[in-house]
């Protein structure tokens, strides 16, 4: 995609200071966008956002009051014409055995209450705009596998989140994509009770594989909706073919 592809725009980054959402906060950048990043972790935001221009925040995404008044800064500010939401963690004690109700309300604040917080304080400057939401969920959220029962319902509920923000918000103009993708080598891998080898890491989706997905939805016309985008890794995952337990051939 050509430099410019989104200058005048203004795109808000939640979850930015590492794997998805640093690559998606850069690249929108590099096409031109007003990029606010945020994350728990600004001063690693900070790092390179200098330069490219790139206002950065110190933001909890489970913390209701704090995204609302970020979102509504920045809004009022700026507008916002792309909402982007890769925060999102898991914990290696993930089996339903080990599933404490802190641990179960934790998972999904920062899953899905989260992008609930931003999208709904981020609707008013969206339907101004006409613009779009991507949230990137997973595709733990469409079939099971061994991320854990609270990660796959929080990221099961983020693709109805998308799916009915776009049914009820598509006649104001504002489009919601949830973005399905496989294995990322990031390090919330290094979460995993067994984080996985080099040779499947290697065989992985890149953070900037789903960061590309992202820019071609914001760089879409208005008039044109993506509900749903799965991105899997060639070698590893498929449709009928879920598990990457076994490493590529
Ligand atoms: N990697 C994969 O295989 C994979 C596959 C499918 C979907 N995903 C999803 O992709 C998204 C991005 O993950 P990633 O793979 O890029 O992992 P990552 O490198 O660990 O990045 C996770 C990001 O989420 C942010 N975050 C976590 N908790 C937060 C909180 N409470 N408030 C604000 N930000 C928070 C982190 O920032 P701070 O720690 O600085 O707050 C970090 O920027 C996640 O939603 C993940 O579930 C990943």
């Amino acid at each position: 995609m050509e430099n410019g592809s989104l200058s005048g725009k203004t795109a808000v980054v939640i979850g930015a200071s590492s794997g998805i959402g640093l690559s998606t906060a850069t690249l929108f950048a590099d096409a031109g966008a007003k990029v606010h990043a945020a994350a728990r972790r600004r001063e690693v935001i900070e790092e390179g956002a200098g330069e490219r221009g790139i206002f950065t925040h110190a933001l909890d995404i489970s913390d209701a009051d704090a995204v609302w008044k970020l979102t509504e800064e920045i809004g009022e500010s700026d507008g916002i014409d792309i909402l982007a939401i890769p925060a999102g963690m898991n914990f290696p004690e993930r089996r339903f055995e080990q599933l404490t109700a802190e641990k179960w309300d934790q998972m999904i604040s920062v899953n899905l209450s989260g992008a609930f917080y931003a999208v709904r304080a981020a609707l008013p400057y969206l339907r101004s705009s006409r613009g779009l939401v991507i949230l990137i969920s997973s595709v733990s959220g469409r079939w099971p596998d061994a991320s854990g029962p609270a990660y796959q319902a929080s990221k099961a509920g983020m693709i109805e989140l998308a799916h009915a923000v776009g049914f009820e918000e598509h006649t104001n103009g504002v489009r919601c994509s949830a973005v399905l993708p496989g294995i990322v080598d990031t390090p919330i891998l290094d979460n995993r009770p067994e984080p996985p080898p080099k040779e499947v890491r290697d065989a992985s989706l890149k953070p900037d594989d789903v960061a590309q997905a992202c820019l071609f939805l914001a760089t879409l016309p208005p008039h044109a909706y993506v509900p749903e985008l799965t991105m899997i890794p060639t070698q590893l995952q498929a449709l009928g073919k879920t598990s990457v337990a076994t490493p590529p051939t």
